[in-house]
């Protein structure tokens, strides 16, 4: 344990710890056991995970005296349901799982996320402990209380899913990020796990002098070699940063636009996602893209539509451009067509009043600015077009 972190996210009396090390995960029990003085535990893990992991995190709660059930998601899209938190819950209720029992999330965002809500829900709110085990929800999804599922909600041009429409805030009793875990995640899953990390050294830059975009680019090959010492230092870095800005904004609070920074990069980057038939190789038959790739997309769109508004140094698009090479992540795809990207732009849960609110890059640091000329975000558009 001697490589183990501990970062604070100081929330009042809803402060917790997040734990980042190389095989922690057999000490979930007794931290969990300290933290509560519950008989029970709700263990929820992806279908996909190796059965040895999800052993590992059921025997360490029995062992420190918790009766575990143990229940498995599939971690898709359309899995993220209503329909899944009601099975769920049936499954929960059914063990008489009482107010202070945990529910235990043991997976990707998409676990987290449907884990986290159904503790936030059940009796009104049970504690949950999130057990991140990919790149992306460690940096950024399992810290900060974002809880919930999409809803189908057909002819939207949203691929028939309203993305996490239901949801509560419902911060974790505790993470613990074993990076031991990541030793199963597909090379592609690592990446798009950086491209989140891209974005908190973009959105960083101005405050930090461009040190974490300059460490991510220099530790870019041992992160990508899966060395432990540098993904651990990794996945600390980039939780503090989402640490302090959860802090400081824990609910999205639209008078702080402090948390929404967080969405440098989605708003093309989603667009891009949600756009039928794209992906890397320009073969209809493998898209989409996945989420960090478009995430990657998006931050380079950011940085050229903020250089065309004169809002930042044009050097940054090439900046960005190069550590995303660096990673193996795409920065130019083929298939896109201005006017469909900035159609489905507006679907953007930021838009209102029917205009877009973008988050982009500028010399003071990252804001958010509201309807941006239209020749901006073209210039964003062409600049990751092929
Ligand atoms: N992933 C963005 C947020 O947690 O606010």
């Amino acid at each position: 344990m001697d490589h183990m972190r501990s970062i604070s996210v100081p929330l009042g009396d809803r402060t917790y710890e997040v734990r980042i090390g190389h095989g922690i995960l057999p000490s979930l029990g007794p931290w969990a056991a300290a933290i509560t003085r519950a008989r029970r535990a709700f263990l929820i893990s992806d279908s996909n995970l190796p059965p040895a992991l999800v052993e590992s995190a059921s025997s360490s709660l029995s062992n420190a005296g918790f009766t575990v059930l143990t229940t498995r998601v599939r971690a898709t899209e359309p899995e993220k349901s209503l329909e899944t938190v009601a099975r769920l819950l049936a499954d929960v209720a059914a063990t008489r799982h009482e107010r202070t029992d945990p529910v235990v999330a043991l997976g990707g965002g998409i676990i987290g996320d449907v884990g986290g809500f159904v503790a936030a829900i059940y009796r009104r709110g049970v504690p949950v402990i999130q057990c991140p085990t990919t790149l992306l929800s460690m940096v950024d999804a399992s810290v900060g209380g974002k809880t919930g599922v999409n809803l189908p909600t057909p002819g939207t041009g949203d691929g028939g899913l309203k993305k996490n429409l239901v949801g509560s805030f419902h911060q974790p009793a505790l993470v613990v990020a074993d990076i031991a875990s990541l030793g199963s995640l597909p090379d592609r899953e690592l990446r798009c796990g950086l491209a989140e990390c891209v974005k908190h050294g973009l959105i960083t830059a101005a405050s930090d002098g461009g040190s974490l975009l300059d460490w991510t680019a220099t530790n870019a090959s041992r992160i990508v070699g899966r060395d432990p010492a540098s993904l651990i230092e990794l996945v600390e870095r980039n939780v503090r940063v989402k640490a302090q800005i959860v802090e400081r904004d824990e609910r999205e609070d639209s008078a702080k636009d402090l948390r929404a920074l967080l969405n440098l990069g989605h708003t093309f980057g989603h667009a891009v996602e949600t756009m039928p038939g794209l992906s890397l190789d320009n073969d209809p038959a493998h898209a989409p893209l996945h989420h960090g790739e478009a995430v990657g997309l998006g931050l380079v769109a950011a940085a050229a539509c903020a250089a065309k508004l004169g809002l930042c140094d044009p050097s940054l698009q090439d900046r960005v451009t190069g550590l995303l090479r660096q990673i193996g992540l795409p920065v130019r795809i083929s298939g896109l067509t201005p006017a469909a990207v900035i159609g489905a732009m507006h679907h953007d849960k930021k838009v209102l009043g029917g205009r877009l609110r973008l988050v982009l890059p500028t010399h003071a640091g990252v804001q958010v600015i509201d309807d941006p000329p239209e020749s901006a975000v073209r210039a964003g558009i062409a600049a990751i077009a092929l």
